[in-house]
């Protein structure tokens, strides 16, 4: 049963590589171009499942289709970006764009840094199922970006326990202690018996 994730975003895939290997497919291997899919629901799971399903009708009932829909919360922002942190600085904004908006919003009320946390919602469309899982890292938000590694928000993040950012940290610690390794440990044994559940028709 082949595996597909649901997105476009080349950190993310990266990421889910890590954890499954070669064996799942993105999104341009199965379909050639990405559609496009309007995330409009008022939470992260939502989102996901709006991601995983539309992906699922596209490719039929023989794969399992894994969409993440996640973002950084501030809550000195009222919880902003939230669910729009892939469009903070606007429609189409890239990564760049976004981060610096932010920093720009810390920089207009005068903070440092405050506290901030990652939220990943998986979800697992595909053998008759629906499933969705979170996971969240704690940490908090700096007024100026630090290192190259990881994507997004990551030059901006310090997670609780280190005093590095996560541009600045090995992506090895990341791939242990973030949001999507944390959701993704609570998808893999959903995927498995998935996988098993197909053999056995
Ligand atoms: P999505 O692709 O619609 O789920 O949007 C995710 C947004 O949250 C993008 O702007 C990402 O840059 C940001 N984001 C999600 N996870 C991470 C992460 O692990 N590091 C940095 N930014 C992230």
């Amino acid at each position: 049963m082949k595996l597909v994730l649901a997105s476009g975003n080349r950190g993310k895939l990266r990421e889910f590589r890590e954890a499954f290997g070669q064996e799942l497919l993105s999104m341009d291997e199965v379909l050639g171009e990405e559609p496009v899919i309007v995330e409009d629901a008022p939470d992260f799971a939502g989102n996901a499942l709006i991601k995983a399903r539309t992906i699922a009708e596209r490719l039929g009932p023989d794969v399992i289709v894994i969409a993440d829909d996640s973002g950084i919360s501030v809550p000195l922002l009222d919880g902003a970006p939230g669910i729009y942190s892939a469009r903070y600085a606007g429609e189409g904004a890239s990564d760049r764009e976004n981060l610096l908006k932010l920093v720009g919003e810390l920089k207009k009320r005068g903070v440092k840094r405050t506290p901030a946390y990652y939220t990943a919602a998986i979800a697992l469309v595909g053998g008759g199922i629906e499933q969705v899982v979170h996971g969240w890292m704690h940490g908090e938000v700096i007024d100026e970006p630090r290192g190259k590694k990881g994507f997004g928000y990551d030059p901006i993040f310090i997670p609780e326990g280190y005093d590095r950012t996560l541009g600045e940290l090995d992506e090895s610690i990341k791939a242990k202690i973030s949001h999507r390794a944390k959701a993704i440990g609570l998808a893999r044994p959903l995927i498995g018996l998935l996988q098993r559940k197909e053999e056995r028709r």
